[in-house]
């Protein structure tokens, strides 16, 4: 396994990223694989500035557009400040969403068109790109019900996303499993299975097993 590599992992709301996330960091910890995690939107002070925006509730009047640019901006901050010093320290880089979920959630869940979407992503990402991306795959129903729950009484109000119809994550998901379609460095994983199993995809996959 080379360091100084770069994952992202992508997925609809409650398809486990987070929790996969933090197994693959402890498995690295064990190992002593010098890694970096990072979040987005967030992970910088602008981007957690920018994530209260994005998905508060409370956040109305948002345009498509403003959406996209907000997440692209946190994204720019993102890569600046932790992804591009993280691999020339030649650790590995874990992004929890990367610019897939932007043509995941604002391509088809709201309808921007996607080369608009990629032209943002050539001139914020490169040549910062994903050597592999991990794509958590769950059905809607199952997912919105597993974050819906897991959300509830949450102190922080970060429910905008999770608001939008069933219709709108059926969108997101067929998109995330076109992209897959069309690009070896998306693989698959199903992610209605025990949490363990998945993480055992997750190690194969990252070459690790
Ligand atoms: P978050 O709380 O991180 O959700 P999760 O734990 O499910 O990853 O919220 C991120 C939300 O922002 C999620 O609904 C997906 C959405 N999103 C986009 O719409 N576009 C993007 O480019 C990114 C990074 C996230």
């Amino acid at each position: 396994m080379q360091q100084g590599r770069f994952v992202s992992f992508e997925g609809i709301e409650g398809c486990g990223k987070t929790t996969q996330i933090a197994l693959l960091s402890e498995y690295l910890r064990k190992h002593s694989i010098p890694h970096t995690i990072t979040r987005e939107p967030g992970g910088t002070a602008v981007g957690e500035g920018i994530r209260k925006i994005l998905l508060n509730s409370e956040t109305i009047h948002l345009t498509a557009a403003s959406e996209l640019l907000l997440f692209y901006a946190s994204r720019s901050q993102n890569i600046e400040e932790k992804i591009k010093p993280a691999l020339e320290r030649n650790e590995m880089v874990i992004c929890d969403r990367y610019y897939h979920a932007s043509m995941a959630y604002q391509g088809y869940g709201r309808g921007i068109p996607l080369d608009f979407i990629r032209k943002l992503t050539d001139l914020v990402c490169d040549p910062y790109r994903p050597d592999l991306t991990l794509l958590l795959d769950i059905e809607p129903e199952i997912g919105l019900a597993r974050a819906r729950a897991r959300n509830h009484g949450r102190i922080e109000n970060e429910g905008r996303f999770e608001a939008e119809e069933l219709e709108f994550y059926n969108r997101v998901r067929d998109g995330y499993l076109e992209l897959a379609s069309e690009d070896e460095r998306i693989q698959l994983i199903y992610a209605d299975r025990p949490i363990e199993t998945v993480h055992r995809h997750v190690l194969t996959l990252l070459g690790f097993d």
